[in-house]
């Protein structure tokens, strides 16, 4: 059954070249290989990672061709690149956690509510029923110790790995926890490195189903170091309604694109804002930017978070809103994005 099946698809794919080769996708082409399970199917296929948006086309019209073969459940084409990692900072992801996903939360433009989304992210996975841990990024500004309302030093274990203070039953670990949230950070390049790594490697996160990384803003040394040594599953990018914020969004996609990090969707913060006195619905930085954005970019769109008084404060207080409020609605919409990229993960 398997056989046919991968016969099935080898004549299928076989119709198909390679956009940058011109090679033929059939048996013999050594960068292309098919294996199925149980109907499951897994492709792949080795390019130059410079070219990867020369096979967009590609990928979605053999991927139409091969769901047609009625035995085929699902169809995953992944394009993998072995020459580009010579050329990568620390390419052998050096940054190691044993967790099942590794998520970071992006935005080109600071104070787009990242490090909010973050941790309700995070709380909202751990109502799920997920083994959880973030990990504060952010290591100018760190936020998580306040919005997760957590303070304290991390004691060593045996090991000498350090143990991620817990709240809300999700394992926390930030710089704010080693020198305090008001110290200003002055640390150059290679010594934030050297801290981020301490902060993968050297804490005993134990086994994890999701590991939340908050970002600091922007598209800088941090953020590439951390996409390109860490395994992430990848990003969801927030961004705001507003062009400023959008053009900075764009940004963040087109970096985690060049690395290969998968965009898992983006978020719209302060979309919309509902009046408590009149409640109707008002577009304070217009609306629907963001969504836009995801068309263009063909990632997805998560979802629509309103700007809220409650929000800001229970996140300001360390409460988060999943936490203070679970019955809410805007838990709800946390909790719907928590579920919808876990269905694409998988
Ligand atoms: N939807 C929202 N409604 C109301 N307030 C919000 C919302 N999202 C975030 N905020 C508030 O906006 C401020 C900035 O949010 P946050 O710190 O999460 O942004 P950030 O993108 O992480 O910032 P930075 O770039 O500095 O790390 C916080 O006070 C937060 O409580
Ligand atoms: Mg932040």
């Amino acid at each position: 059954m398997s056989d046919q099946l991968i016969e099935k698809i080898y004549n299928i794919t076989k119709k198909y070249k390679d956009p940058v080769s011109n090679v033929a996708l059939d048996k013999d082409n050594k960068s292309f290989s098919v294996i199925t399970k149980n109907g499951n199917i897994s492709i792949s296929l080795s390019i130059e990672s410079q070219n990867i948006d020369k096979y967009e086309s590609l990928l979605t019209n053999m991927k139409k061709s091969i769901n047609e073969i009625k035995e085929a459940l699902s169809v995953n084409i992944a394009l993998t690149s072995e020459k580009n990692s010579k050329n990568e900072i620390g390419s052998e992801k050096r940054f190691s956690v044993n967790a099942k996903n590794i998520i970071a939360v992006a935005s080109g433009k600071g104070g787009v509510g990242k490090s909010t989304f973050a941790v309700n992210y995070a709380v909202a996975l751990k109502t799920i029923g997920f083994k959880v841990g973030i990990l504060d990024a952010d290591i100018y500004g760190p936020s998580v110790p306040r919005m997760m309302g957590i303070s304290g030093r991390p004691q060593a274990n045996e090991n000498k790995k350090l143990i991620p203070l817990e709240s809300y039953g999700i394992k926390c670990m930030s710089i704010g926890f080693l020198i305090g949230v008001d110290t200003p950070t002055i640390w150059r390049g290679p010594m934030v490195m050297k801290a981020l790594e301490q902060m993968f490697n050297g804490v005993e996160w134990g086994e994890l189903d999701y590991l939340i990384i908050d970002l600091p803003p922007g598209t800088g040394d941090a953020q590439l170091t951390l996409a390109q040594s860490s395994k992430l599953s990848g990003s969801i990018i927030i961004s705001t309604p507003q062009d400023v914020a959008l053009i900075d969004a764009r940004k963040g996609i087109n970096m985690f694109n060049r690395v290969q990090v998968p965009v898992l969707g983006i978020v719209e913060n302060m979309s919309y804002f509902i009046c408590s006195n009149c409640d109707e619905r008002h577009e304070i930085f217009s609306n629907g930017g963001a969504r836009k954005e995801a068309e263009k970019f063909q990632v997805s769109f998560l979802g629509e978070l309103p700007i809220d008084k409650n929000l800001r404060i229970h996140s300001d207080e360390g409460r988060p809103i999943c936490i203070s409020e679970p019955e809410s609605y805007l838990a709800k919409i946390y909790i719907d994005i928590a579920k919808k990229v876990h269905k694409d993960l998988i």
